[in-house]
């Protein structure tokens, strides 16, 4: 869970101070998945940043698992947020001249010797991954020869890698078109559903937000809405192949 209490966070250009969140209070439980919605500038990115632990430059409390964020150094914070923190960007960061399971594999899972191990049981591999994003048979190719929604099926592999228990999104649907945006938050929604992982996307894109399950909604760096949403959810989404399962292991039907 991350809960955040009168969050304050200014930046300093030359000799003027700006405040970009202002008494931020925000509660979310395992599970959820939130949509942060806003207009540009509104505050955003400095929200997941701070949240995700990426910036620790803030007045406020942001308390993740029962940790104050402010009291760890920074291998502390290093290492909370691999345990804890799959991040997913608009621009995938993926490295082209690597192949598509050697970006899932970063960085844990990169050399020779890394991937000779033995996996643990309950690990999960970057083949597998791959396949439950519907990319099984794209190991061996470069992120170059993909489309945007494949890139960013990569990129979701990726942060899943390290069995995160929350997904940090930014604009995850900002590069994509209408139709492959909501494939992904489809596969948000199943993810949310079946694995429980915590979801947190940012968008200012109401389409995309309305595939949440709650809406936060930042004007200037203040929370002006925070409500529960109905979701359109599809029955079964075929973008996401459960581990394991055969064709005909389908859940019965009564
Ligand atoms: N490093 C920085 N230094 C100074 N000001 C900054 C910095 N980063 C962000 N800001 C300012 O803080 C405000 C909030 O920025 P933020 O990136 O969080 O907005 P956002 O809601 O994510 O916007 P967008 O939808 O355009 O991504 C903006 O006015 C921005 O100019
Ligand atoms: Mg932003």
């Amino acid at each position: 869970m991350i809960h955040i209490s009168n969050l304050h966070k200014s930046y300093e250009t030359g000799e003027t101070t700006r405040e970009v969140l202002t008494s931020v209070d925000l509660e979310i439980e395992e599970g959820e998945f939130v949509a942060i919605v806003g207009t540009s500038g509104s505050g955003k990115t400095t929200l997941l940043n701070i949240m995700g632990g990426l910036d620790r430059d803030y007045d406020g409390r942001v308390v993740v698992d029962d940790c104050d964020l402010a009291e760890f150094d920074e291998s502390g914070i290093a290492e909370l947020r691999n345990e804890t923190f799959g991040f997913v960007f608009q621009q995938f960061n993926l490295l082209d001249h690597l192949t598509v399971r050697e970006n899932v594999a970063l960085p844990g899972f990169f050399t020779e010797r890394d991937r000779q191990r033995e996996l643990p049981d309950d690990e999960i591999s970057p083949e597998e991954l791959l396949h439950r994003v519907g990319l099984g048979d794209y190991l061996e190719q470069s992120p170059s020869t993909l489309s945007g929604g494949e890139r960013q099926r990569v990129a979701i592999a990726r942060a899943l890698y390290g069995r995160p228990s929350n997904l940090l999104c930014d604009e995850p649907t900002g590069s994509l078109d209408h139709g492959t945006g909501l494939q992904i938050m489809e596969l948000f929604q199943q993810l949310n559903r079946e694995q429980s992982i915590t979801l947190i996307v940012v968008t200012h894109e109401e389409h995309i937000a309305r595939m949440a399950r709650r809406i936060v909604r930042l004007e200037e760096g203040r929370i002006v809405a925070d409500e529960p949403n109905d979701p359109v959810e599809p029955e079964a989404s075929s973008l996401v192949a459960t581990a394991g399962d055969a064709p005909d292991a389908e859940e019965e039907t009564t």
